[in-house]
C-alpha cells in the first residue's frame, strides 16, 4: 500500500522540498498549506510519478476552525495515516495573536500543531508504523516556560517565543512518545540545521540583517529537508522514537533538566488545558493524558 503523508507548510523552505523528493515515489501525500493561490502554483510546476497522489488542502495553524475544516478533508480523504509531519512554522517579527488569542509564534509552531497531531491521531491509529515527525530546532535551548495561566497568550515575540515554542514542541515530542508507544504511534523531533528559507520575514532592520547573516552560514532546505525524509525513506527508522534528531539521524544529547518527564508532562496538560478552553465543544477529539482515543 502507498504510504499516505501530511505534511504541514508545504509551499516553502523544508516543508516544500521535503514533499517535492517524495512525489518521486509511490505515496499520497497531502499537504496542509495556508496559502491556496500559493500552493496552487508552486504544485502546479511539479510533476510527480505516475503512481504519486497529491492533494492540497487549506490550513491555518494560527485558527482552530481551519485546522477543524483541515481534519475533516484529511478523514474524507485517507482511512489512515502513516506519517503526519509537522513542519509549518514561523519566526514573528512583530506582536500579532493567533484566532484564539495566543502569542502568534507559539500558537501556530507549538499549539496549533498540537492540536492538528491530536485530530490525526485516531487516522495514524490505523496508519501502517505510523510516525510523527516535528520539525524543531536547538533554538528550543533558549526557550523558557513560566507556570504563568496567561503564558501563551501574553508572551513577548521575536526570539523569545520562537525558542520557547521549539522547546515547548520538543517538551510534547517526548511526552507523545510515552503517551502512544503502547499504540505504535513513533513520535521524534527533528532539528534540520540552521536553514536558508523564507522563515526570517519582515521589513525591520533587525529582519533584514538576519535574513543576510542567515543566507551565509546555512544549508539549504533541499539538503535539510534530507534529515526528515531519512525518517521516512529509510524502514529502519519507523519504529525509533522519542528522540531528538539531526543530520543523518544522529541522536542530540539534549540537557536532561530541559525535557524532564515531569514538564514535559505537565506542560502538554496546560497546552490541552488551553486548547479545550477554545476548541468547539463537539470537534476537539482530544484524549486526556493516560487515555487511549476512541478509534
Ligand atoms: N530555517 C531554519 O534555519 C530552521 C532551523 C530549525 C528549524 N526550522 C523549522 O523548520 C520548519 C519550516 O520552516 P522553514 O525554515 O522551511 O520556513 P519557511 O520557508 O518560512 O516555511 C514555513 C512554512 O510554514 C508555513 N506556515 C507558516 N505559518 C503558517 C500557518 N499559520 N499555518 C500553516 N502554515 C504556516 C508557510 O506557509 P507560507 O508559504 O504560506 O508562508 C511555509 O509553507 C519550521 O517549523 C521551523 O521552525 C527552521
Amino acid at each position: 500500500m502507498k504510504r499516505r503523508i501530511l505534511i504541514t507548510g508545504a509551499t516553502s523552505g523544508i516543508g516544500l522540498e521535503v514533499a517535492k523528493a517524495l512525489v518521486n515515489e509511490e505515496v499520497q501525500l497531502i499537504l496542509g498549506c495556508r496559502n491556496l493561490n500559493k500552493a496552487d502554483e508552486i504544485w502546479g510546476q511539479v510533476r510527480p510519478i505516475k503512481g504519486a497522489k497529491i492533494e492540497i488542502f487549506e490550513l491555518d495553524l494560527s485558527s482552530f476552525e481551519s485546522i477543524d475544516k483541515f481534519a475533516l478533508e484529511v478523514e474524507k480523504s485517507v482511512s489512515g495515516l502513516d506519517v503526519l509531519v509537522n513542519n509549518a512554522g514561523l519566526y514573528m517579527d512583530q506582536a500579532k495573536k493567533t484566532h484564539e488569542g495566543f502569542e502568534m509564534t507559539i500558537g501556530v509552531n507549538h499549539i496549533g500543531s498540537h492540536y492538528l497531531t491530536h485530530k490525526m491521531i485516531p487516522l495514524l491509529l490505523k496508519g501502517e508504523s505510523p510516525q510523527i515527525l516535528n520539525v524543531c530546532s536547538k533554538a528550543a535551548y533558549y526557550g523558557k516556560v513560566v507556570k504563568r495561566d496567561d503564558f501563551f497568550q501574553n508572551h513577548p515575540f521575536g526570539f523569545k517565543a520562537y525558542s520557547t515554542s521549539k522547546l515547548l514542541q520538543l517538551m510534547a515530542t517526548m511526552e507523545l512518545a510515552k503517551q502512544l508507544k503502547p499504540d505504535g504511534i513513533a513520535v521524534n523531533a527533528i532539528h534540520p540545521g540552521g536553514v536558508n528559507t523564507n522563515i526570517f520575514r519582515g521589513d525591520t532592520l533587525i529582519m533584514k540583517i538576519v535574513r543576510k547573516t542567515n543566507q551565509k552560514f546555512t544549508i539549504s532546505a533541499q539538503e535539510a529537508a534530507k534529515s526528515v525524509l531519512t525518517f521516512i525513506q529509510d524502514e529502519k527508522k519507523w519504529k525509533i522514537t522519542g528522540g531528538f534528531f539531526e543530520k543523518d539521524a544522529v541522536k542530540i544529547n539534549v540537557n536532561p533538566k530541559l525535557i524532564d518527564p515531569v514538564s514535559c508532562e505537565e506542560w502538554v496538560k496546560r497546552t490541552e488545558e488551553a486548547i479545550l478552553t477554545k476548541a468547539s465543544p463537539k470537534k476537539p477529539k482530544m484524549f486526556k493524558l493516560g487515555e487511549r482515543p476512541e478509534v
